[in-house]
């Protein structure tokens, strides 16, 4: 079946009015008639059109101005323009201003059914296409990330599940992942007034372990030394909202048993005081360690980590999410480009090809960083190959083994591997640090002891010590394994 809409017919002539209502009509479609053009913005401003047909000499006006005047108001509606004389400039200007097509007095009412049936045609693939790129939007889109990888994908549906409940969520992946960035979407998809709530976000590996007692749940006059009047905690002042407690990981094993019991009793008493506060807070807690090994291992409760880890939201490194690299660099340009005012910059394609080549260890923050830096260091219209640093490739022959790594059909050596991804790490740091190994042990996050005790256990680097003392062994160590 042909297609069908509703048209206007905007001409002052009546007879020529009342011909083509019949055509149409009879062809099905819902007919709307205007003697000129002011009779016709009344009728385009206040509903739906699919097309018009206007003459183009009227005493009321021409019908160029009914062409403007739709397609300022109603852009994708087509417009016919019919004209009296063969007069080919006057409708090839129409068309230059966006009519759809014209028809030349006389014409035969075949003539008009087809050029309205393709200016409905038309005008159903514009709107398709619309919907289409509405639709693929927002699925690729949730709060303020992107994402069409099945992984991602997977996290919106699991954040638009998780977002309305108040249950504690734990959010782990590697950093610059985007793990602040669930966090927020946790609270921007909660339900009001939550949502219009505050969100807190504390980063416990930043704060002294004495500090940070008093930082989370406030502490009263006179509670030690320097403490001059009452404060608040964060607890308090996420009150209705959100608390992100970033790096969690970090906590002390004091720290651990302090907020554990707040978490149960969903109360907080500030350091010093006596009255209990209840709070309406829901924690989202994040850590780029895997705290089920540090559970293991004993540095982490186990008893804190069910309590934080009612839902967990694992984010995949992007180097095991490649589809999304596309997406978030021409997001991260348009973010940018619009940062520094400039008109919208597109990335070649073997451009792109090194950006989806890459592993980046930064994840999704070190692609942002580089996309800012070729666009602020590119004034020209695109970035290039030439845009870009250098990004430098690992080997694709050694078997690097990251964490999620499928175990092969022929099984793996565990001790092997993991003495292997040690030792490369041990020698990075040290190549980093020049060979200064208290450096290198920060670097690695591990006491100089224990980088002590590796380096001899696998026999990496020079067998003299650098601190000048020979007492070197595991005792002590608790980070060993
Ligand atoms: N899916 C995404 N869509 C858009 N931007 C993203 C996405 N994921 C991350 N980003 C951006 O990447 C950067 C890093 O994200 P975020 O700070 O949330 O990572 P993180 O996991 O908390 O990192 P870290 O562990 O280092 O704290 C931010 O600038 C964020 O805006
Ligand atoms: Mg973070």
């Amino acid at each position: 079946m042909p297609p069908t809409g509703t048209v206007l017919i905007v001409d002052d002539e009546r007879s020529m009015r009342e011909f083509l209502r019949i055509a149409l009509e009879r062809a099905g479609h819902t007919v709307v008639v205007a003697d000129s053009p002011a009779a016709a913005k009344a009728v385009y401003s206040s509903r739906e059109l699919d097309v018009v047909i206007t003459d183009l000499k009227m005493p009321g006006g021409s019908g160029l101005d009914v062409l403007d005047g739709v397609k300022a108001s109603r852009p994708h509606t087509q417009v016919v323009v019919v004209t009296a004389f063969a007069t080919p400039e006057t409708a090839i200007a129409a068309m230059k201003r966006g009519a759809y097509d014209y028809l030349t007095k006389p014409f035969k009412v075949d003539e008009i059914g087809v050029v309205v049936e393709r200016a409905l045609e038309k005008r159903s693939l514009l709107r398709d296409n619309l919907e289409l790129r509405a639709e693929l939007e927002g699925r690729f889109r949730l709060d303020r990330m992107v994402g069409k990888s099945p992984a991602m994908q997977r996290m919106f549906e699991l954040l638009k599940k998780v977002a309305p409940a108040k249950t504690s969520v734990l959010i782990s992946g590697e950093s610059g992942t985007g793990k602040e960035m669930v966090a927020r979407a946790l609270h921007h998809l909660s339900p009001r007034p939550r949502s219009d709530g505050p969100f807190i976000g504390v980063n416990c590996g930043a704060i002294p372990e004495a500090l940070l007692e008093s930082e989370l749940f406030g502490h009263v006059r006179g509670a030690f030394t320097g403490a001059v009047s009452d404060r608040p905690g964060l607890f308090s002042a996420a009150d209705g909202g959100t608390l992100f407690l970033d790096e969690i990981g970090e906590l002390g094993s004091q720290m651990q048993v302090k907020l554990l019991r707040v978490l149960q009793e969903r109360k907080v008493k500030k350091v010093g005081g006596t009255n209990e506060e209840e709070f309406d807070v829901r924690v989202v807690a994040a850590t780029n360690r895997d705290l089920e090994a540090e559970v293991e291992r004993g540095a982490f409760r186990r008893d804190l980590y069910y309590r934080l880890n009612v839902i967990q939201l694992h984010l995949q490194p992007l180097r095991s999410r490649r589809e999304d690299i596309p997406l978030l660099a021409d997001h991260f340009l348009k973010k940018h480009t619009a940062a520094l005012g400039r008109p919208l910059q597109i990335i070649e394609a073997d451009a792109m090809a090194v950006l989806c080549d890459y592993d980046y260890p930064g994840n999704v923050r070190e692609l942002e960083n580089l996309i800012e830096r070729a666009v602020t260091l590119e004034s020209a219209d695109r970035i290039t190959r030439a845009s870009l640093p250098e990004l430098h490739h690992k080997p694709k022959s050694a078997p690097s083994v990251t964490p999620g790594t499928e175990i092969p059909e022929g099984g793996i050596d565990l001790e092997r591997m993991m003495g292997e991804i040690e030792r490369d790490l041990l020698e990075k740091a040290l190549e980093r640090s020049g060979g200064v190994r208290k450096e290198a042990a920060k670097l690695l996050g591990i006491s100089f002891r224990s980088l002590r005790y590796r380096l001899a256990k696998l026999g990496v680097g020079p067998a003299e010590d650098d601190d000048g003392n020979g007492n070197g062994g595991a005792s002590g160590d608790s980070s060993g394994g």
